[in-house]
């Protein structure tokens, strides 16, 4: 039983995670969508409503759990005796933060394995910062993000006007 975490803050999920996850789930017989609750990084939504809205989002992928974690990722990956952690890589860009965090987690449990996977080419410009950041000025991102985020997003950020 191949098991792995797919770990991020996913304020909100994007169409990219759902591709990545998705290739994930070839992979692995179980992966874990783990949320990290990070509230140092200030998230519009709350780790309940990311959780909420990534469980909505895979309702059709049988092998995939979605839970939030606090601490370190290498001990939750141990407490749900995961083998891998997999990561995402769009662009170049990421490459030297993930490859950082890759080490050092290695360095923290050697038996888990960082695997990065890169989603479809048309989503590699798509982040959950920049997807806020376009519904927060009034643009379309109905193609970035599933019909129930959109809808949440829109409905969060009226409230924050
Ligand atoms: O979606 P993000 O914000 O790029 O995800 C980053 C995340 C949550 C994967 C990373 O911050 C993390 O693993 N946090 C848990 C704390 C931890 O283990 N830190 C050491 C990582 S080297």
């Amino acid at each position: 039983m191949r098991t792995a975490i797919y770990p991020g803050s996913f304020d909100p999920l994007t169409n990219g995670h759902l591709d990545v996850l998705q290739r994930a789930t070839k992979l692995f017989h179980r992966v874990i969508v783990a949320v990290a609750k990070n509230e140092s990084k200030s998230p519009l939504f709350t780790s309940a409503e990311r959780v909420a809205l990534i469980k909505e989002g895979v309702a059709n992928l049988p092998n995939v759990e979605v839970d939030a974690f606090e601490g370190l990722l290498v001990d939750y990956a141990r407490k749900q005796k995961a083998q891998a952690i997999v990561r995402g890589l769009r662009a170049v860009s990421d490459f030297e933060f993930e490859f950082q965090m890759a080490l050092m987690n290695r360095k923290l449990d050697e038996n888990i394995e960082t695997i990065f996977m890169m989603p479809k080419e048309t989503y590699t410009f798509i982040s959950s910062r920049i997807v806020k950041e376009i519904a927060r000025l009034g643009g379309d991102i109905s193609s970035f993000v599933p019909a129930h985020v959109e809808t949440a997003l829109k409905k969060k950020l009226k409230l924050k006007m």
